[in-house]
């Protein structure tokens, strides 16, 4: 791991929640504190299902990283907004498939990454960026990132959960667009986000008190129509099936039960740069 980005990390506020303990007290994680366990109980009181939410989100991840290391044969990655290591990092299944593949992983909390710098220290191919995916040009231009990326071969941008964190006043389109423009073409973007089923839709009511909380507990988590999620993809060729409900994106199994509501409010989409 390359050591040029060790700036000191902030200090962590264990009164304020933030989204990356949030979704580790989602999944099951102890690197959460009660601030965190409290939105994710206010979670459970608006739906007890919330929780599948989050391990949709994972498990779509972990099918991604394997069919882009795998079948789309890439072998280098750039995760912004990584979220706190769990069993399933996209090196450790990258890796699984392709040892030689490098990560970039990119987050701008402080407890991730402590975390990020001290587990992927002994990973030679893996390195992390305490920044802020809001920031492409910082980002892009880190000498991390030119250093171990090779921007003339394709790479895989992974902008997973985080878009939704993005409020629509910063611009989310147009730091989509900066990130897909630096990237060469036979690329992939892998993008979840939560979905507003538009009006009419039975399940609007829910994801709009999901939408509350996370606004009220860590200021975003913007649900945003099908159309606008795939307007972050403009210029790329969704891969089938497409942007859907990530459940329903290359399933490794028959689904055994039906699909809880929450679970239609998370979209996902892979897209190819031609
Ligand atoms: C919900 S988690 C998703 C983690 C992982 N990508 C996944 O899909 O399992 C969102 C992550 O994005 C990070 N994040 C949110 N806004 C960010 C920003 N502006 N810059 C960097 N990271 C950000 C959070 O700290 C958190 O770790």
């Amino acid at each position: 791991m390359l050591s040029a980005d060790e700036p000191e990390l902030p200090e962590v506020d264990p009164t304020r929640p933030s989204i990356a303990r949030v979704y580790d007290a989602f999944l099951g994680g102890k690197d959460n504190y009660e601030v965190d366990r409290e939105v994710y109980r206010q979670a459970l009181a608006i739906d007890p299902d919330a929780p599948l939410a989050a391990r949709d989100l994972r498990d779509w991840l972990v099918r991604v990283v394997r069919f882009l290391a795998g079948t789309a044969g890439i072998d280098q990655f750039l995760d912004c907004g990584s979220g706190l290591p769990t069993a399933q990092n996209v090196h450790q299944v990258a890796q699984r498939t392709n040892p030689d593949v490098t990560v970039v992983y990119v987050d701008n909390d402080p407890v991730v990454a402590a975390h990020g710098r001290a587990l992927l220290a002994e990973n030679q191919s893996t390195h992390f960026l305490f920044a802020d995916l809001r920031r492409p040009a910082e980002i892009l231009q880190h000498p991390v990132v030119t250093k171990v990326l090779d921007f003339d071969r394709p790479l895989a941008l992974m902008q997973c959960a985080t878009i939704h964190h993005v409020l629509d006043e910063e611009g989310p389109a147009e730091l989509m667009r900066a990130y897909i423009d630096a990237l060469p073409s036979g690329s992939y973007v892998a993008l979840s986000h939560f979905l507003d089923p538009g009006e009419g839709s039975e399940y609007r009511s829910l994801a709009r008190r999901l939408e509350e909380n996370l606004r009220r507990s860590v200021g975003s988590g913007e649900c945003r129509t099908h159309e606008r999620i795939l307007s972050f993809l403009d210029g790329l060729e969704p891969i089938e099936p497409g942007l859907v409900p990530v459940v329903d994106w290359w399933p490794d199994g028959p689904p055994m039960k039906p699909l809880a509501p929450v679970q239609r409010l998370i979209a996902g989409a892979v897209a190819r740069k031609p």
